[in-house]
């Protein structure tokens, strides 16, 4: 199972509580590889051309809605490149500063980022990330100009919020529930619809005056193009059947998310959810001039 994000971060945390119950499963161990950099797309070059035979897939996330659009240099297809197996979770994201940020709630982080310019550091994961997508439209709707400062992963990037070496980061509560909870972040937003049901105190970003702006992190299981169709049958079930394991149940639910229901996690439905999550990216990353080159 290839995570294209760093070890540690919130990818690779949903990927090995998969890949530790798919393991039980199917009986054999799925080992996990994480192939970092350029903003996810390496890891998915790895399996779009890897041998489609069942023994390598990829567990993403919502930069397959957006990269498509994102990158208009690929070395690998981006869409026709790969079976989607299943949608596996969806994860709300927070707005979280170091610490001894000089802010106490979103007005006055975005007053900060106004009047701070480049000396205002924005920590992501690189174009293609859910850090730098939600990072970029935060930046927009205010009007702010930071320096982004990107890393393999949110997981090397929170090291740095943690360590108050940067200012500000956008990531999913798969990563930020602890520190949060723990004091060790400052939280301003969850740029969700609704509130957090694990973190219910935090406003979401309209809530908190700046509305219009949403981003919610899915993760998706892949194989390479080409897989044969009983293979990606019996890797489906396994997802499932994953998705239906009381540890993995639990261990999502502590970390602020929950799997998905089964029929969301089949082959034709999270080719629905992620061809309708291209075409509704499209546009933002057209009108906001968002791309990779
Ligand atoms: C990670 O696993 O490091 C994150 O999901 C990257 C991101 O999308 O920001």
């Amino acid at each position: 199972m290839i995570i294209p994000f760093a070890p540690g971060g919130p990818t690779d945390i949903v990927g090995r509580l998969l890949a530790e119950s798919m393991s039980r499963e199917i009986g054999q161990p799925v080992v996990v590889e994480n192939t970092t950099g350029a903003g996810g797309t390496l890891g998915a070059q790895r399996v779009a051309t890897a041998r489609p035979d069942g023994h390598t897939v990829l567990l993403h996330h919502i930069g397959m809605g957006v990269i498509p659009t994102m990158y208009r240099r690929l070395a690998y297809d981006p869409v026709g490149g790969f079976e989607p197996l299943g949608l596996v979770t969806e994860v709300p994201m927070t707005l979280v500063g170091r610490k001894d940020l000089p802010a106490a709630n979103l007005a006055d982080l975005v007053a900060l980022m106004r009047s701070s310019g480049d000396r205002f550091n924005l920590a992501d994961a690189g174009i293609g990330s859910s850090s730098a997508l939600c990072g970029a439209l935060l930046a927009n709707a205010i009007g702010a100009k930071p320096t982004v400062i990107p890393f393999r992963g949110t997981g090397p990037a929170m090291q740095e919020i943690l360590g108050g070496r940067v200012d500000l980061l956008c990531d999913q509560t798969t990563q930020t529930t602890e520190y949060i909870r723990g004091g060790a972040v400052k939280v301003f937003a969850t740029p969700s619809r609704a509130r957090i049901a694990t973190l219910p105190e935090i406003p979401t970003t309209a809530e908190a005056g700046l509305p219009g702006f949403e981003v919610t992190v899915w993760h998706g299981l892949y194989a390479p193009r080409g897989t044969p169709a009983p293979v990606l049958a019996r890797l489906t079930a396994s997802l499932q059947a994953a998705l239906r394991d009381p540890r993995v149940v639990q261990r999502f639910t502590e970390i602020g998310t929950a799997p998905v229901p089964q029929e969301d996690a089949t082959p034709e439905a999270h080719r629905r959810f992620w061809m309708a999550d291209i075409a509704k990216w499209k546009p933002i990353i057209e009108a906001t001039n968002g791309y990779a080159d």
